[in-house]
């Protein structure tokens, strides 16, 4: 469904000292329905590889192609975004900010309340739907980002560490959430985390990228169908994929970390 081809980027012109070549190169796809996780050192290119695939930048080489078009700038019709920090209206309540998204999409407003009980349903926040962002803990300010997302029924979920704000019994948790949702809509989702562990825990395949520039190292297959469950958690087989991860990617973090 995204295929992203030969994709670079570089902030800064050719010649300037402080050029940084964030992204080399870098071809991979994403299947209808994948949970796909990027997992590298920092600032290997990961939140630009999200943000060129959601078109809200464009790569110096290359390109990103959805359904086989051409992406030329933000699609919200198709691609919806999850991103890390808090990006609630704080004085919205959270019914509102759910509904903030489709205004921008352009849904009529008369199915605003609808869908918004929906998805606040999915992510089990309807209990606070009149809260504000400020009487919610963490957890629950990222279920309602999440619900925002779902609220635009796109079929792309773009998320860039939605979780790493988190404590990790709570990770834990929303990652169990995603993995039932995933299983239930069927969308595709590229996902963006610093955690081995919540990357095999969620990813159908967990695509390694080198340190900067950014480049596929290697794609591993989790194999293992959604949703998933806390015995998936503790499973041998995700200690195994965990190890395997760890080695791949200890010398590209050495490469950054001096
Ligand atoms: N707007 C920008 N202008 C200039 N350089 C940028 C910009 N955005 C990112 N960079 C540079 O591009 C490189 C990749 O950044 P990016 O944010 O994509 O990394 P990342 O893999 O998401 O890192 P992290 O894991 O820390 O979030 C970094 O060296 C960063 O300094
Ligand atoms: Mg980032």
């Amino acid at each position: 469904m995204i295929r992203i081809e030969g994709v670079g980027h570089a902030f800064g012109e050719a010649g300037n000292p402080r050029r940084v070549v964030a992204l080399e190169s870098t071809t991979f796809e994403v299947a209808r329905g994948e949970l796909l996780c990027l997992i590298g050192p920092s600032g290997c290119g990961k939140s630009t590889l999200l943000n060129v695939i959601g078109g809200l930048a464009t790569p110096s080489t290359g390109r990103v192609t959805i359904d086989g078009q051409a992406v030329k700038g933000p699609s919200p019709q198709k691609v919806a975004f999850v991103f890390q920090d808090n990006t609630l209206f704080p004085w919205r309540t959270v019914i509102d900010n759910v509904k903030l998204g489709m205004v921008y999409q352009g849904v009529p407003k008369s199915e605003h309340d609808d869908r918004a009980r929906e998805s606040l349903q999915a992510v089990g926040l309807m209990e606070f739907a009149d809260h504000y962002p400020a009487q919610l803990s963490g957890g629950m300010k990222q279920r309602a980002q999440l619900a925002r997302a779902l609220g635009l029924r796109t079929e792309i979920l773009l998320m860039d560490e939605p979780f790493a704000a988190l404590d990790e019994q709570t990770r834990m948790v929303l990652g169990e959430d995603l993995s039932v949702l995933l299983a239930k809509t069927g969308k595709t989702i590229v996902f963006v985390t610093h955690s081995l562990v919540e990357a095999v825990f969620l990813a159908d395949r967990v695509a390694v990228l080198t340190a900067r520039p950014g480049k596929i190292k290697t794609i591993i297959n989790v194999d293992e169908g959604h949703p998933r469950k806390s015995d998936f958690m503790t499973s041998p087989k995700l200690g195994a994929l965990r190890n395997e991860l760890y080695e791949l990617l200890h010398d590209e973090i050495r490469k950054t970390v001096r």
